[in-house]
């Protein structure tokens, strides 16, 4: 196992992992001061797209911006997302998985659980490809965001599947949209970090989307904490921008040659 992921699995019940999204390299530059893990989500779909869910983002596109965010990343983990259709049986999930890690240097991929992968995890680990697992609210295998209820028999398939999914060898786990009480219980049950979004404060690490805690994307569902109004900085900046040239008072003396 690499040294990065052993790492990663060494921080469950020690320190929180710190994770987030980038799809660009120079947020990436910034993230990775800060951050364990680093996801190339495939939410660049909604975010960066305006796609009305993730299921039709290409490999291509997770790729490209990969690469980009590779660029602005020195220590932490690098995971990418595999869209969907690009992992439906193990020889197609382990052509793309290798070619995700072949052109983009990420580290890991990341899949999402739709109760029938199980084998698919199992044939990337047993290859040497490090995966992360995505259980809860899985959006490529849902039309639409909404907030997941779970009743006794739904808790103990999601249990299940967290079990199958560390046996096939994924080394951590998203849970999204999941209540307190059963990620904490997923959480100590499982040896794997698990990575909560929506998720509560009992999953050993938390992600989000940085667009929407930055205050860019214009999601804001009741899990993201919006710690500052981007657009507000950004806009006000182009606001000024546009009065200096129409003032012409931009370019001045010192930015002419
Ligand atoms: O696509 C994504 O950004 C994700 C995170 C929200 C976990 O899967």
């Amino acid at each position: 196992m690499k040294l990065k992921i052993k790492k990663i699995i060494n921080k469950k019940n020690k320190s929180p992992l710190v994770c987030l999204t980038a799809y660009s390299k120079n947020v990436s530059k910034i993230l990775d001061k800060y951050c364990d893990i680093i996801l190339v989500g495939d939410s660049l779909a909604n975010v960066l797209y305006g796609m009305k869910n993730t299921h039709q983002i290409t490999l291509w596109s997770m790729i490209e911006h990969a690469k980009s965010v590779k660029l602005g990343v020195k220590k932490s983990l690098l995971v990418v997302d595999m869209p969907k259709n690009t992992y439906s049986n193990s020889k197609l999930a382990l052509k793309n998985a290798k070619k995700i890690l072949k052109t983009t240097k990420c580290d890991a991929v990341k899949i999402e659980n739709n109760r029938k992968n199980f084998t698919i995890i199992k044939k990337l680990t047993s290859s040497g490809i490090p995966v992360m697992g995505h259980i809860g609210f899985t959006p490529q295998y849902i039309n639409k965001f909404k907030a997941v209820t779970y009743s006794k028999k739904d808790e103990k398939k999601l249990m299940d599947d967290a079990f199958k999914i560390q046996k096939a060898g994924a080394f951590s786990m998203v849970i999204e949209c999941v209540s307190a009480k059963i990620s904490k219980k997923v959480t100590e049950s499982l040896e794997i970090p698990t990575i909560g979004i929506g998720a509560s404060k009992f999953c050993d690490g938390q992600i989000l989307v940085t667009d929407d805690l930055l205050g860019l994307s214009g999601f804001y569902p009741k899990f993201v904490k919006k710690y500052t109004n981007l657009k507000k900085i950004i806009e006000i900046s182009i606001q000024k921008y546009r009065k200096d040239v129409l003032k012409k008072k931009f370019p001045n003396k010192g930015n002419s040659f």
